[in-house]
């Protein structure tokens, strides 16, 4: 039986993902951050709580992750765990750089030590890029990558360690530099399940509008579901190396609202309402992602198109949202 370790097994990918390896016969182990309020941390993997192994420990502690991997032994190691919010690494960007930069560093060092011999996962992002884009409109693994956030520059220094500590030690390590991904489980501070939820609540009429940053930013949004598979075929294919993993389809977030609202029979015009404070001082413009390579060689297809993700998402909130 495989062991694999998750960093991040209490959010959206970490727990999509732990379900897949559960379900592919792995044993699953995945560090958790303390809480004060316990059941937010736990909600996405409270229902797979007795098959999972989980652990304290923190991205910005590097003697807690030697201790776990120490006591884990895993044949393969997936750093999911960030602090993802693009927009709050503008007000936090010491703290971005300690859990994206040096958390992967502790890991791939703890890793050389102790097992040199599995395979690392790094979950690089899109938002390396910045505002590099090809001139046919997509991002691809070589175009630059000159990031406009503190996340994207925390994500891209962990991206150039990983390649570098795969060069440098003969490890597995891999990039999977993954686009948008959205879910159900999505964070309600990231602009899809804003959305979706809000626009609900507008509909039952719980709330008279929602209040949102740039609407001009364009996006290449996938579901989670199908990233974590991409991630476990990443990792288990036999060279380590990156790959990009998106649809290929941009969409803006004036897009998402008008498609979200039409669905739910209400106009977005009426209720979507612009606040400075949800711009950010810098913003990413476009994101398309090229994955022609992944989805060949891995054999990878998305199982979802954008339009049967918003449908699962807007059906979610309509079941957990009462009248
Ligand atoms: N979060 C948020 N909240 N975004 C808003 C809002 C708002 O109220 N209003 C407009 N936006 C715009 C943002 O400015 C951005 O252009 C776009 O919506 C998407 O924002 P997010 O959903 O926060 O995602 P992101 O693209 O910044 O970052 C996500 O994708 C990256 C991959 O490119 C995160 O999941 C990152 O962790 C991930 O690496």
């Amino acid at each position: 039986m495989k062991k694999a370790l998750i960093t991040g097994i209490s959010g959206q990918d970490g727990s999509y993902l732990a379900e897949y390896l559960l379900d592919l016969g792995y044993s699953v182990h995945g560090i958790i951050r303390r809480a004060s309020v316990a059941e937010n941390q736990s909600s996405r993997i409270d229902h797979i709580h007795d098959d999972i192994h989980t652990y304290y420990g923190d991205l910005t502690d590097e003697n807690s992750l030697h201790k776990i991997i120490s006591k884990v032994q895993p044949d393969e190691i997936y750093n999911i765990g960030a602090m993802s919010h693009v927009g709050v690494s503008f007000d936090t960007p010491a703290f971005a750089l300690k859990a994206n930069t040096l958390g992967p560093l502790g890991i791939l060092e703890s890793m050389k030590e102790i097992v040199p011999s599995a395979k690392y996962y790094q979950a690089s992002s899109s938002e390396m890029f910045g505002n590099q884009v090809d001139s046919d409109g997509f991002q691809r693994l070589t175009t630059p990558m000159i990031p406009v956030s503190p996340y994207g520059c925390s994500k891209l220094a962990a991206f150039n360690l990983t390649n570098i500590y795969r060069d440098s030690y003969n490890l597995h390590c891999c990039n999977g530099i993954l686009f948008n991904h959205e879910s159900p489980r999505r964070g309600t501070t990231f602009v899809t399940n804003k959305v979706v939820k809000g626009a609900v609540e507008i509909k039952r009429g719980l709330r008279s509008d929602i209040q949102l940053g740039n609407l001009d930013s364009y996006r290449d949004w996938g579901h989670s579901y199908d990233y974590v598979r991409a991630i476990h075929k990443i990792t288990s294919y036999n060279q380590a190396r990156n790959w990009i993993v998106s649809t290929g389809e941009s969409k803006s977030v004036r897009d998402l609202c008008s498609i979200v609202f039409d669905k739910l029979g209400i106009n977005y015009q009426d209720y979507v309402k612009y606040n400075p404070q949800y711009a950010r001082p810098n913003e990413l413009n476009f994101l398309q992602g090229d994955s022609a390579e992944t989805k060949e060689i891995l054999d990878w297809q998305p199982t979802y198109t954008f339009d049967s993700m918003i449908d699962e998402m807007i059906e979610y909130w309509l079941q957990n949202i009462s009248q």
